[in-house]
């Protein structure tokens, strides 16, 4: 198989390019990325020397240049995750999310459906989406495949439009589709403007840690290698037309997960307890903040088999790990224009 991996250069992309790369040495694996703020080529430094990856630096809006690549490289397979990801910045400037996630998503649909003419024997076109499609849950419930789409933020909107045009591309001209539904995810490689990130960042550099609201919200948070496992077996195994949640039954509330996050960075970075909890500022509320996610993944379970592999509190300990021993990597992308963001967005209560 050759592979087009959107947005491979980003947090989940990277773990799934690496994913792929390792474990299928047969496959060729191109990573199409426009190096975005949120791309980062040195994620993929440990396996960018394989035969059988390459990289394209380019636009999924170019439509021209995109299928000059499927073309090239003779492409029987897209796994799509380039997007703009944070709801924060899809508050302060939406058009960019729907440039990138709406065109750019028809852009990438319509190369395909051209490049492959109609031929879709053996072909597959994977849409990487989110959960947040499906809009806020209240104290109890979940989301399955079946819950109506209900997006509030300009990002989940994005993803909502792409996800109904991926359908469209399906339903239509029979494009061999299938979309998958995912959770909060954190690890290794996370930009940190997301929560966990900037918490361990602001943590270790003794800044102080905003929480927004009274930091009630419920995320549902799942171990950034797990969603990719989760990928790889859906991409190989579900059927064309199929949707998939993914999630790991790990809600958490965000103040609860801070307070967690400071007794592990108290103890790595051997500060007396509470130190890091001190920290802990509360700021303006973010505007539309949806309360509660949480993913019902029985359909993955039980059709295909999958599991997380890791318990939250070890996941968690990994990462405060990974970004402890991976100083030069925070620096590199927190200088420049991320300050600047980080100076505009957040405005103490
Ligand atoms: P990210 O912001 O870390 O990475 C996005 C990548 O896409 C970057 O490498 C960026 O350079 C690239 N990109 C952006 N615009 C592009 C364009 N026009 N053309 C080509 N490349 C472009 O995002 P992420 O957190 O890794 O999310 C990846 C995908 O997974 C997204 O589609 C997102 O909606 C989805 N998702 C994310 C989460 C999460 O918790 N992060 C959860 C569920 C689903
Ligand atoms: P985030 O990581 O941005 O993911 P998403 O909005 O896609 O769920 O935020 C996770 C939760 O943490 C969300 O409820 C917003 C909250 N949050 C804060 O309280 N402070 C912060 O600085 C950030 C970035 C997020």
């Amino acid at each position: 198989m050759n592979i087009l991996i959107t947005g491979g250069a980003g947090f989940i992309g990277s773990h799934l390019v690496r994913r792929f790369v390792n474990n299928y040495p047969n496959y060729k694996i191109v990573n199409f990325d426009k190096l975005t703020y949120a791309g980062n080529l040195e994620n993929l430094r440990d396996i960018e020397s394989k035969p059988n990856y390459s990289f394209v630096k380019g636009d999924i809006c170019d439509a021209a240049f995109v299928e000059k690549t499927l073309a090239e490289n003779n492409i029987t397979a897209i796994i799509h995750l380039a997007a703009e990801s944070h709801v924060d910045r899809s508050i302060s400037n939406p058009m960019e999310f729907i440039q990138t996630n709406i065109v750019g998503t028809v852009a990438l649909l319509n190369s395909a459906k051209h490049f492959w003419a109609g031929n879709f024997e053996g072909k597959r076109f994977y849409h990487v989406s989110t959960d947040e499609v499906y809009g806020s849950l209240g104290e109890t419930g979940f989301f399955t495949e079946e819950t109506p789409y209900d997006p509030h933020s300009p990002y989940s909107a994005s993803k909502a439009s792409s996800d109904h045009l991926v359908r469209a591309y399906s339903d239509t001209f029979g494009l061999p589709a299938v979309i998958s539904n995912c959770s909060n995810n954190y690890g290794s490689h996370h930009f940190p403007e997301k929560l966990i990130p900037l918490a361990i960042n602001n943590i270790k550099n003794m800044k102080s840690v905003p929480v927004y609201g009274k930091g009630e919200n419920v995320r549902d948070w799942l171990f950034v290698e797990d969603h990719a496992s989760a990928i790889d077996l859906i991409f190989h195994k579900a059927e064309n037309g199929e949707t998939y949640n993914i999630g790991g039954h790990n809600e958490w509330k965000n103040l609860d997960l801070i307070l967690l996050l400071c007794q592990v960075m108290d103890r790595k970075l051997n500060r007396k307890p509470g130190t890091s909890e001190g920290l802990i500022t509360y700021v303006k509320d973010r505007a539309g903040h949806d309360l509660r996610y949480a993913i019902d993944a029985s359909k993955l379970q039980n059709k295909l088999g999958w599991k997380p592999s890791l318990q939250f509190e070890e996941g968690l300990e990994r990462t405060v790990d990974w970004y402890l021993a991976n100083e030069e990597w925070l620096n590199r992308i927190t200088s420049g224009d991320y300050q600047k963001y980080y100076s505009d967005q957040y405005v103490t209560r």
